[in-house]
């Protein structure tokens, strides 16, 4: 019923020559005639026009990493969200854990963020997860639920249509340690549960949940095949075209 999505996120990787190759090898990998899921990919702010132009005759789409929760204004070294659809964008991811610690992003940036990018039509990519500690604390479910309740304060069901949320447990995040299928299902499920205790059964049943951390071509048709996942956001695995491919590829039922 949900189609899966298939997210590159390509991190502080590739200048533009990198970006043309990548993207190259990748339209030449993906039969795409065959390719039943959504595919995304989010190179870095300097790669995005060039990535839309060479996207043109394709069916990837075109997401950012990143964005500023203001819409315009003095904050040098910013990217606003209407710069970001200017060269094509449909996608953001907001949230990733890697904004969170290393630029101390807390949840109300994020829905700040959040609203802004759906103000603009920009669909969201929101990561959530817990860190090793807190997993062994045995707090998961809780953290997940706040970032969750925080992130999406303040907004109903039909502003959140075109919203993915991507989980992401830090600790599998760049470690070759991905969460077994059952460990990423039991929170998937969790999450679903509480979007529907938050919102609707329905709303639930049809929203997108991304899981990100360690996927690989070996991992990803195990991962994909249980009930409440329904995508990857793939970090070092999608800086090669073969592997990502597989990836896609691993999502066909
Ligand atoms: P890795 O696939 O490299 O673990 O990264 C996951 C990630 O952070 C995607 O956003």
């Amino acid at each position: 019923m949900r189609k899966k999505v298939i997210a590159g996120n390509w991190k502080m990787n590739n200048d533009l020559y990198g970006t043309i190759n990548l993207i190259s090898d990748l339209k030449k990998e993906l039969n795409e005639k065959n390719v039943e899921a959504d595919v995304i990919i989010c190179p870095p702010f300097t790669s995005l026009e060039t990535a839309s132009t060479l996207l043109k005759d394709s069916t990837i789409k075109l997401g950012a990493q990143n964005m500023y929760l203001e819409e315009s204004g003095a904050f040098t070294g910013e990217v606003s969200v209407s710069m970001l659809k200017s060269v094509g964008c449909e996608y953001v991811i907001l949230g990733h854990s890697e904004r969170r610690t290393i630029f101390s992003e807390g949840d109300q940036v994020i829905n700040k963020k959040i609203k802004t990018a759906i103000k603009f039509g920009l669909k969201p990519i929101f990561c959530i997860g817990e860190t090793l500690e807190e997993r062994e604390k045995g707090i998961t479910f809780k953290v997940v639920e706040t970032q969750v309740q925080n992130g999406l304060k303040d907004l109903s069901e039909s502003d959140l249509s075109n919203l993915i949320i991507a989980y992401e447990p830090v600790w599998a995040i760049g470690t070759g340690r991905n969460a077994t299928p059952q460990q990423a299902q039991e929170v998937h499920q969790f999450i679903r549960g509480l979007i529907s205790k938050l919102y609707s059964p329905n709303f639930a049943r049809q929203l997108v949940i991304q899981y990100g951390g360690s996927v690989k071509a070996d991992n990803a048709k195990e991962l994909l095949s249980q009930p409440d996942i329904d995508g990857a956001l793939v970090g070092g695995a999608c800086l090669n075209a073969d592997s990502f491919a597989k990836i896609i590829n691993a999502s066909l039922r």
